[in-house]
C-alpha cells in the first residue's frame, strides 16, 4: 500500500510526510528511525548513518553524537547538509536538505543528556576521539566520569523536502521549499 495517492493534494502530501517523520523517531521498528546523513568536508562528501531523534513543529531535526567526530568538524566547515531516507515496504524515498548547528555544553545539550541513559552515555565517552586509529579490533577505555563533556546535538534546520512515492509506474514526485512564511509544494516529473 503506497503512503501517497495520486489524488492527494500537495497539502495533504506534506501532512502526511509530517506524520511519518514523527513516528520515525516514536517509533523503534519504523524505517525512518536510521537517516543518511551527508555532509560536505573540506576533502569532499561523507555520508553516515545517524538515529533521528527529533523533529519539532518548524521542521527543525534533531541528532546526538561526540563533538569530536568528523561530522562536527564538517559541519563547522560548511553548515549545508543532506538526510535521505527510504521506506521499503511502502516505497517512499525523502530526501532533505537544511543547514545544521551544532550545541554543545550548553542547555539544550545539558537537557539531551538526561534522556541519554546507561550503556547509551558510552557512546559519547570514549578517552581517544571517535575515528582514531588503534592497534586492536576493540576498544574500551571510557571516561569514569561522564558528565556529558563530549556530547552534541546537531540541530537542522529543513528547508527543502522531497518525496519520490514509487508506484508501478505510476510514480509520484514532489518537492517543497521553505519561504519566509510557508512551505510551497510543486508537483515534479518523476
Ligand atoms: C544504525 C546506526 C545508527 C547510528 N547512529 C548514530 C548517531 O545517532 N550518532 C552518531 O554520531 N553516530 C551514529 N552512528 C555511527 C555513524 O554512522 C558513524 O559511523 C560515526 O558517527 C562516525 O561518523 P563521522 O566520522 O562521519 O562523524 C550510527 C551508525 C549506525 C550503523
Amino acid at each position: 500500500m503506497p503512503l501517497i495517492k495520486p489524488e492527494d493534494s500537495l497539502e495533504t502530501i506534506f501532512n502526511t510526510i509530517k506524520h511519518e517523520l514523527h513516528r520515525a523517531y516514536l517509533d523503534k521498528k519504523h524505517p525512518f528511525r536510521y537517516v543518511n546523513l551527508a555532509t560536505v568536508g573540506v576533502d569532499g562528501v561523507h555520508q553516515r548513518l545517524v538515529v533521528f531523534r527529533e523533529l519539532s513543529e518548524d521542521l527543525k531535526l534533531t541528532i546526538y553524537t561526540d563533538i569530536r567526530s568528523e561530522k562536527v568538524v564538517d559541519i563547522n566547515f560548511n553548515p549545508r547538509v543532506s538526510l535521505l531516507l527510504y521506506h521499503p515496504q511502502k516505497q517512499v524515498q525523502i530526501r532533505m536538505e537544511g543547514h545544521a548547528g551544532i550545541h554543545h555544553r550548553d542547555e539544550l545539550t545539558h537537557d539531551r543528556w538526561q534522556r541519554v541513559q546507561g550503556d547509551a552515555r558510552k557512546s559519547y565517552g570514549t578517552i581517544l576521539a571517535p575515528g582514531t586509529g588503534i592497534k586492536q579490533s576493540t576498544y574500551d577505555d571510557y571516561l569514569t566520569e561522564n558528565e556529558g563533556q563530549y556530547f552534541a546535538v546537531i540541530s537542522i534546520q529543513i528547508s527543502t523536502v522531497e518525496l519520490l512515492q514509487l508506484n508501478r509506474g505510476e510514480h509520484i514526485r514532489v518537492k517543497y521549499e521553505k519561504s519566509a512564511t510557508n512551505w510551497v509544494g510543486q508537483w515534479l516529473v518523476p
